[in-house]
C-alpha cells in the first residue's frame, strides 16, 4: 500500500511535555505550516519519548499529547493536508529502533550533545532510565520510518538529525551494498532503503525568554505560550527588564534590550523596527513601554487567528475531534512505516513472511 503522493516528504515531531510557546513557533512550527502544500508532511507526537523521563506520569502524558495536537491545529497545521502521527501506535518505529541500535556505537549515542544538555537542564543526574538515551536512536527510527527528505527542527535537534544521517548511511552500506564513498544524495538511487534526510532549521534558532537572557523554555518559566490570552501577553512582555535604566529622552542601547529581540522577530515591518531602534538610540522620546506596546500588538496579531481556531477545540466534543485527527493520521502513517519496515527487513534477510501472514 502506498500513499499515492509523489511529493517529497517531511517528517518532524514534538515530545508532548506541555504547551507550545513562541520559541517553538519561530524555531520550527512556522516552517512546518509553510511547507504543508509543497511536501507530503508527517507530524509525529513523540509520546513514547515522554515516558523516558516521566514513566510514572501516564495521565499527564496523555493530556499533554492531546493538548499539543490542539496547539498544532490552532497554529495552522491542517489535518486535511498534513498527517498527524501517534508514535506509540506505529509499531514499525519501535522495531526499527532495535535494528538501528545495532548500527551505532553505544559511546557515540552517549556523546550526543543534545542528550548531555538535557541530562543537565532536566537534572537527570546519573539515574536516568535506560530508555532515556535510547530515545535518540528511537528518533532516528521516527524519521527514517517515513523515508523523508527534510526534517524541520529547532537548532537543538541538529545533533539528533546528524546521528540519523549516520545510521541511514550505515544501514544502506551494510544491508544494501551502497558504497561507503557514495554521495548522500545518491544513496536511494544506488539501492539504499533510506534517503539521507536534511535538517531544516527555523528562522530563529534561539528565542530569548521573558527573563531577557535564557532561551525561552517552559521549565524556566520565561515562556509566552501560543495559548496565551491578550492579558497574559501584555503582562509577560510588560515584565521584561529592558537591560538598562533610562528615560524616554535619554539615549539607550537597543542591542542590550531583549524587547528589541522580540521586535526583530515578531514585528513584520523591518523598516519600522529600524526606525524604533534609531529613535531609542537617540533618546527621541521613545519609552520602553512604547516599544513593548508595539511588541505586544505584533504578538497578539500572530496569536489572534490561533485563538479563533483553538476555540473550536475547546467546545464540548473538541477532544473527540482531536482523537479523530490522531486516528486518521496514524492509520495513514502506518501504511508508509510498514512499507519501510518490510523493505528494511527484506534487505536484512528477514523476509520470512508478511506481517499479515505472521499476525494471522
Ligand atoms: N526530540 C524532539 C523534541 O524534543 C521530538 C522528536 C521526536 C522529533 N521524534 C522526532 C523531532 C523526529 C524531529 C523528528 O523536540
Amino acid at each position: 500500500m502506498t500513499t499515492g503522493s509523489t511529493k517529497r516528504r517531511i517528517l518532524t515531531g514534538d515530545t508532548p511535555t506541555g504547551r507550545l510557546h513562541l520559541g517553538h513557533y519561530v524555531g520550527s512550527l512556522e516552517n512546518r505550516i509553510r511547507l504543508q502544500d509543497e511536501y507530503d508532511c508527517y507530524f509525529l507526537l513523540a509520546n513514547m519519548h515522554a515516558y523516558t523521563t516521566r514513566a510514572d506520569k501516564a495521565a499527564e502524558i496523555r493530556r499533554d499529547t492531546i493538548e499539543i495536537v490542539k496547539d498544532w491545529l490552532a497554529a495552522g497545521i491542517d489535518p486535511a493536508r498534513a498527517t498527524i502521527v501517534l508514535q506509540t501506535e506505529v509499531p514499525a518505529i519501535a522495531e526499527l529502533t532495535w535494528f538501528f541500535a545495532m548500527l551505532v556505537p553505544f559511546n557515540r549515542v552517549m556523546r550526543n550533545p543534545t542528550l548531555k544538555t538535557e541530562i543537565e537542564s532536566k537534572g537527570l543526574g546519573d539515574t536516568y532510565s535506560f530508555g532515556f538515551p535510547m530515545y535518540a536512536v528511537g528518533q532516528c527510527a521516527d524519521i527514517l520510518a517515513f523515508r523523508p527528505d527534510l526534517v524541520p527542527v529547532g537548532e537543538d535537534q541538529v545533533a539528533h538529525i546528524e546521528m540519523c544521517r549516520e545510521i541511514a548511511r550505515r544501514f544502506n552500506q551494510v544491508y544494501c551494498g551502497v558504497d561507503p564513498h557514495a554521495e548522500d544524495a545518491e544513496h536511494e538511487k544506488l539501492g539504499g532503503v533510506f534517503p539521507i534526510p536534511a535538517p531544516l532549521i527555523g528562522r530563529v534558532g534561539r528565542l530569548v525568554g521573558t527573563d531577557g537572557n535564557q532561551k525561552m523554555s517552559k521549565s524556566l518559566d520565561n515562556a509566552i505560550f501560543l495559548s496565551a490570552t491578550p492579558k497574559q501577553v501584555k503582562k509577560k512582555v510588560g515584565a521584561i527588564y529592558p537591560g538598562q535604566s533610562r528615560d524616554p529622552d535619554q539615549p539607550g542601547d537597543p542591542d542590550i534590550n531583549p524587547v528589541f529581540q522580540f521586535a526583530d522577530v515578531f514585528i513584520k515591518d523591518e523598516a519600522f523596527v529600524a526606525e524604533l531602534k534609531e529613535r531609542y538610540r537617540k533618546g527621541d522620546n521613545l519609552g520602553d513601554g512604547h516599544v513593548k506596546a508595539y511588541v505586544i500588538d505584533a504578538i497578539n496579531e500572530l496569536l489572534e487567528p490561533m485563538r479563533a481556531r483553538r476555540a473550536e477545540f475547546e467546545k464540548p466534543g473538541g477532544d473527540d475531534l482531536v482523537m479523530d485527527v490522531i486516528r486518521t493520521g496514524t492509520r495513514k502513517a502506518n501504511a508508509v512505516a510498514e512499507q519501510t519496515l518490510a523493505m528494511a527487513k527484506e534487505r536484512m534477510g528477514l523476509n520470512f513472511g508478511t506481517r499479515a501472514e505472521m499476525l494471522g
